[in-house]
């Protein structure tokens, strides 16, 4: 199913993240008015509008998209930017998104993802490239799925979820609130708790003594 490109778009983030994001969108045909955030750490193709604040100057008709990976701060951001304007969506049209699937507002599907029938994508998820979600699988809310990774059927995720690249969790589990799954992971029962999970089968990472 296709997803229209927004028009216009402001982002808020600064970093290589939004440098991504504007080209992708830029390729679509949509108009970056600008970024948002600290001061760049790398070249943008468009304006640097200056901090948090001065989204407030942007013209509220234009949408925003957040370009952070740390679920907390995209969190953080789409409140933000939910205060004064619309959330837009984002799915690249080389992403294969089911007409039975549900995407919220905020969020990203990068290309070469696949999303299968009954999934939902709750506010803020971002899915990263090349990744695959499995039928009826719930994403919650500013989760960040990485590029390479596989959910199967059924699985919830919950809020703030962090799937690092390449991880792999198999169909049906549950993973906690604010969990962070690292890179590489096989993910083969549920995550009961938030923290972080490694390793094939995944298993608790120790803080260090
Ligand atoms: C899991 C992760 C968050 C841990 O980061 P961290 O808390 O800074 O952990 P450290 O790098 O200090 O490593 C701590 C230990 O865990 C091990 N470890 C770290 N990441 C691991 C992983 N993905 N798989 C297996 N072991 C891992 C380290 O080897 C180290 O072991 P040691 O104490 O025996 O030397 C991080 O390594 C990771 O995988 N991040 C995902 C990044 C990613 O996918 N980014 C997407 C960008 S688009």
């Amino acid at each position: 199913m296709s997803h229209a490109i927004p028009d216009r778009v402001v982002i808020l983030g600064t970093g290589g993240f939004a440098l991504e994001l504007a080209q992708l969108m830029g390729d679509c045909g949509c108009r970056v008015v600008g970024f948002v955030g600290p001061q760049p750490d790398c070249p943008l193709p468009e304006p640097w509008l200056g901090g948090d604040d001065s989204l407030s100057t942007v013209n509220t008709h234009i949408p925003a998209l957040v370009a952070a990976g740390q679920p907390h701060l995209r969190q953080r951001l789409l409140a933000l930017a939910a205060a004064g304007r619309a959330l837009a969506r984002f799915v690249h049209p080389a992403a294969l998104v089911s007409s039975a699937a549900r995407i919220d507002e905020g969020c990203m599907v990068y290309p070469n993802s696949t999303i299968h029938a009954g999934v939902h994508l709750e506010s803020g998820v971002l899915v990263n490239s090349n990744v695959s979600v499995g039928h009826e699988t719930r994403i919650g809310p500013c989760c960040n799925i990485g590029p390479g990774s596989s959910l199967g059927g059924r699985i919830r995720l919950g809020a703030r979820v962090f799937v690092g690249i390449g991880a792999s969790l198999i169909e049906k589990l549950d993973v906690a609130d604010d969990a962070i799954i690292g890179a590489g992971a096989a993910v083969i029962r549920s995550i009961p708790a938030a923290g972080t999970w490694v390793g094939v089968p995944a298993r608790p990472l120790e803080p260090r003594p």
